[in-house]
């Protein structure tokens, strides 16, 4: 697979290459421009010659696919009872805190955070409540318990909304992290829900761990969310997967799902066996890829971007840029935006205190990587 490879997007119904006026490189939403694995396409080529399209179910095959997935990344044994799939996370982790939060109680979750994060709890009339990270003197994020703990008690927290590995920051959480998480939450009856979407793009030899691997006590408190999407490129086929091993919390949620969200379609649940049960290969190289696209971004930050820094990060293929030192009369985003024809993620959207810092998409080929430093460059050297 050649990652180098140009492919035009722009003339594709692809949110990214359409958002914005046709000379700006967008560097922003949340997908790559590369090719999905040649078995994905392959299937979908199969499936589609089949030549019927009527209603489908998930195949036994993709539970087992998954099923072992977990248990050979994660040592982690999931019954096929205890999965079910569901065509978005955003989708799944708005549907957990409907289905869990009565009227009155709030939902808990990090900042800088993934903007429907902060959506979420507004849109079902639930309080939310932001947890800010908190950069360490090395300028890595880190958790700040206490105050997570504290604000659960005094907000009426009932439900977590984990982000793991964490967009936009790209922190992977230690086991030790997530246990003292797990901890405050079963302490105060708190639902972990563990968006984990981010989970097969690490870097530098780092292993996610499900919170919910944790012990079986963190389980039967959590709703786990894993999907092919980023992983694969298929965002656009919507296809994911929840993991819940308690039965009580999984009839719940499936309770309020029924009758308002269904199954993936069945191109969807083709193109996501295809990905889980032969992507392998074409995942590690991705990663390679992603990995020396960061490290190329962060010799720039080095050396041409001065007065932006980031943490490097250590998943995802998102930096989370702040360019406070760079002292500009406007946000960034608007800064970049039309100065540098570069379409960025405006901070602001991640948190009200974070109109200092931009998001970037590095997930793209090395030429536009490159194209987009360099016009960044210039623009701040015009000034
Ligand atoms: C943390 C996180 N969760 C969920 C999503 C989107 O998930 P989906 O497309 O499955 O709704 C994204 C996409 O950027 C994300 O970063």
């Amino acid at each position: 697979m050649d990652f180098n490879q140009e492919i035009d997007r722009r003339h594709s119904e692809s949110i990214k290459w359409n958002h914005f006026a046709e000379d700006v490189l967008p560097m922003w939403v949340a997908d790559t421009d590369f090719r999905s694995p040649e078995a994905v396409i392959r299937a979908l080529h199969e499936r589609v010659d089949h030549g019927v399209f009527g209603y489908g179910a998930p195949p036994k095959e993709l539970d087992q696919t998954v099923l072992q997935r977990l248990k050979r990344l994660y040592n982690w044994d999931v019954q096929a009872s205890q999965i079910g799939y569901i065509p978005g996370v955003v989708t799944g982790f708005n549907a957990a805190i409907r289905s869990f939060c009565a009227p009155g109680e709030a939902v808990i979750y990090q900042t800088p955070a993934y903007p429907p994060f902060i959506s979420a709890p507004d849109s079902a009339k639930l309080q939310g409540v932001q947890n800010p990270l908190v950069q360490g003197q090395d300028g890595r994020f880190y958790l700040d318990f206490e105050r997570f703990e504290e604000q659960i008690i005094s907000e009426n927290v009932r439900a977590f909304i984990l982000c793991n590995p964490q967009n936009p920051t790209g922190r992977v959480f230690t086991r030790e992290e997530l246990t003292q998480l797990a901890e405050i939450c079963i302490r105060h009856n708190v639902l972990i829900i563990s968006d984990e979407i981010h989970c097969d793009i690490l870097y530098d030899d780092r292993k996610h761990i499900p919170i919910a691997s944790l012990s079986p006590e963190v389980a039967a408190n959590t709703i786990t969310f894993m999907a092919p999407s980023k992983t694969y490129n298929i965002a656009g086929l919507h296809a994911s997967v929840y993991i819940v091993q308690n039965p009580g919390l999984k009839e719940k949620l499936q309770t309020f799902c029924n009758g308002l969200i269904g199954n993936p379609g069945v191109l969807s649940l083709t193109a996501a066996l295809a990905a889980y049960a032969e992507g392998d290969e074409w995942l590690a190289d991705q990663n390679r890829y992603l990995q020396a696209n960061r490290d190329f971004l962060d010799g720039a930050l080095r050396t041409h971007l001065t007065g932006i820094h980031w943490s490097k990060p250590e998943a995802t293929f998102l930096g989370w840029l702040d360019c406070s030192e760079l002292g500009l009369a406007e946000p960034p985003y608007e800064f970049f935006l039309r100065e540098a024809r570069v379409g960025l993620n405006d901070g602001i959207t991640f948190g009200p205190q974070y109109g200092d810092f931009v998001r970037i998409n590095f997930g793209t080929t090395r030429a536009n990587l490159q194209k987009a430093i360099d016009r960044m460059q210039a623009a701040l050297a015009a000034r």
